[in-house]
């Protein structure tokens, strides 16, 4: 799987005549994998029509800050918090200029202040223009500001001229987005990560089981293979597509998960559980299929506890530094502050699965963490940008 895989990328073109090109580029992101939304300028339409950005992403192309149709579906400060990051190709200096005073009279403009993703410029126009010590000044105005200049690259121009202008072709475009995908917080660690549900067998057709999907394991385990960390996922079962470069051992029950955390811990740096792990099993789980008994007459399943594998790994393995997960319906910082102390962890990743619009199945999420230091409060995300900072403040305590 390619790291932008599900990645929710904007390609904003503006109006220059590498605008060809960025059909390329919106056919090359979405082959590896992400999801893409196209900005239009004006000037950009000049160059290539939206009906061909349209039929390559999948979605209608963004052209207008102040359109009610489209506020009414995914408004510009929707799109700005959607992205994971903002590539603007071709990027003319006029876009440079404008994005270095901050001005915000056109989508283009109000999305990058607006963001919180990374927004990478690839410049593209006349090697005179560039050089302008406007531009360059420009240029590093921005760099300073966190922007990502990508190339120009030096070669023949469209007007004749030969020299550094010409945008970066779109193949190299997409491997330095899948480059800024790579935060190497983990660099060298090794990583074991629990997700999804467990089995608990009542007899061979039967269990017991919960609604856990997975999704918010799988996107820690994708987090941390991009930020360099050898992974071992160990996952109850989920529908859900294991994450390409790591290691994954499927398990049933509570007592399989556990065995197998035993056995992936004995080299490990950091475990983080986030699997919804059943608290009880039956005591014993039927040989045969159960029949049903005589009408009327009920059933009574003896249920005894799991172990607890957090705990048990925390306490196994003292020097790992173990993460948790809290998820309750109410009172959610004193419980995650006593499951802190009590399975003595490093932090308790907590949050409210009373709001259906976050946690189990949903693909959102917001979490406060919970440290022996304090609380902090994340904003609410997609699990795939929260499991990104989660890993770059798992990476921090490790430290
Ligand atoms: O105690 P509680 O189930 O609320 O704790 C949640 C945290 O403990 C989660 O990180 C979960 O993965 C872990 N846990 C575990 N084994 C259990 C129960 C919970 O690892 N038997």
């Amino acid at each position: 799987m390619s790291r932008l895989q599900n990645k929710h990328i904007i390609v904003a073109i503006s109006g220059g005549i590498a605008a060809y090109k960025s059909a390329e580029l919106v056919r090359l992101l979405i082959t590896a994998g992400a999801q893409v939304e196209v900005v239009m300028t004006r000037g950009a339409t000049e160059f290539i029509t939206p009906l061909t950005l349209q039929a390559l992403s999948g979605n209608p192309v963004h052209q207008h800050l102040l359109d009610s149709s489209a506020e009414a579906g995914m408004g510009h400060i929707q799109l700005a918090r959607w992205a994971d990051s903002i590539l603007i190709a071709p990027c003319t200096a006029h876009v440079i200029a404008r994005l270095a005073q901050g001005q915000a009279d056109d989508l283009l403009g109000t999305l990058c202040l607006a963001t919180q993703a990374p927004v990478l410029l690839a410049p593209a126009m006349n090697q005179a223009m560039w050089a302008d010590s406007a531009t360059q000044a420009n240029a590093q105005l921005l760099s300073e500001r966190g922007y990502t200049l990508l190339g120009p690259a030096i070669g023949e121009q469209a007007c004749g001229d030969v020299g550094p202008g010409r945008m970066l072709e779109p193949a190299q475009l997409v491997e330095h987005l899948q480059q800024s995908f790579s935060s190497h917080a983990l660099q060298g660690r090794e990583v074991v990560i629990t997700a999804g549900p467990t089995r608990e067998a009542i007899d061979p057709v039967r269990y017991l089981s919960n609604h856990s999907s997975g999704k918010m394991g799988y996107a820690l385990a994708q987090a941390a293979v991009e930020a360099g960390a050898r992974v071992h996922l160990i996952s109850g079962p989920t529908n859900l597509a294991v994450p390409a470069d790591l290691k994954c051992t499927q398990v049933d029950s509570a007592q399989e998960m556990l065995t197998a955390c035993q056995a992936a811990c004995q080299h490990a740096d950091l475990f983080i559980a986030s699997a919804a792990v059943a608290d009880y099993r039956p005591a014993q789980a039927a040989d045969q299929k159960m029949k049903k008994s005589a009408p009327d007459s009920n059933l009574r399943l003896h249920l005894v506890q799991n172990p607890d594998i957090l705990a048990t790994i925390a306490h196994d393995f003292p020097d790992i530094t173990c993460i948790g997960f809290a998820a309750e319906t109410e009172k959610l910082l004193a419980h995650a502050q006593a499951k802190l102390h009590r399975k003595k962890v490093s932090m308790i990743i907590a949050n409210d699965v009373s709001d259906t619009d976050i946690g189990f199945n949903s693909d959102h999420n917001q979490v406060h963490l919970v440290t022996a230091n304090g609380v902090t409060a994340l904003p609410r995300l997609t699990k795939a940008q929260l499991a990104r900072q989660l890993i770059d403040n798992i990476a921090q305590l490790d430290q």
